[in-house]
């Protein structure tokens, strides 16, 4: 019971963060000029503790461990990281540039890794 709460809540808080980032991204995208509202700057930081809270809850019920009994969770441990360096480089990067979009396609990428890697466990 308190598995399938803890679990749901993890995938709630992966699907909150990838909305909020690609809210970001298209706003500044559309309104370049235009500074985003600070809910949009703290609403990230409060929902990407709780997903790693989550996280480390679910390691601890599942006894899943990175690189030991679960090599999926150490590789998408390793694309977490990606995924927060891109993603910062991302919301830094002036809007509509190069570097803009390839960190935004490159985070979304790693994002998809995840949960695929999340979902079926190939490793
Ligand atoms: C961007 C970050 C993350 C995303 C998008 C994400 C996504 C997901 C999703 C969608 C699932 C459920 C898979 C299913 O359908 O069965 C899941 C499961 C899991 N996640 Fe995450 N996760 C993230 C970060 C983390 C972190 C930081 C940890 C650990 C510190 C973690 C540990 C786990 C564990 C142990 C499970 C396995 C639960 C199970 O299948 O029994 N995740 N994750």
């Amino acid at each position: 019971m308190q598995y399938i709460i803890v679990k749901h809540s993890h995938m709630l808080f992966a699907a909150v963060t990838v909305l909020l980032f690609n809210l970001r991204f298209w706003l500044r995208a559309a309104k370049p000029a235009k500074p985003l509202p600070k809910i949009l700057k703290i609403l990230p930081h409060f929902n990407d503790t709780l997903l790693l809270f989550t996280g480390l809850w679910l390691m601890k019920i599942t006894h899943f461990t990175p690189f030991g009994n679960a090599n999926w969770l150490g590789v998408k441990l390793l694309l977490l990281l990606g995924y927060i360096g891109l993603g910062m480089i991302t919301v830094r990067a002036q809007p509509k540039t190069g570097k803009a979009w390839a960190g935004y396609g490159l985070s979304m990428l790693c994002v998809a890794a995840i949960i695929y890697l999340a979902r079926y466990k190939p490793l």
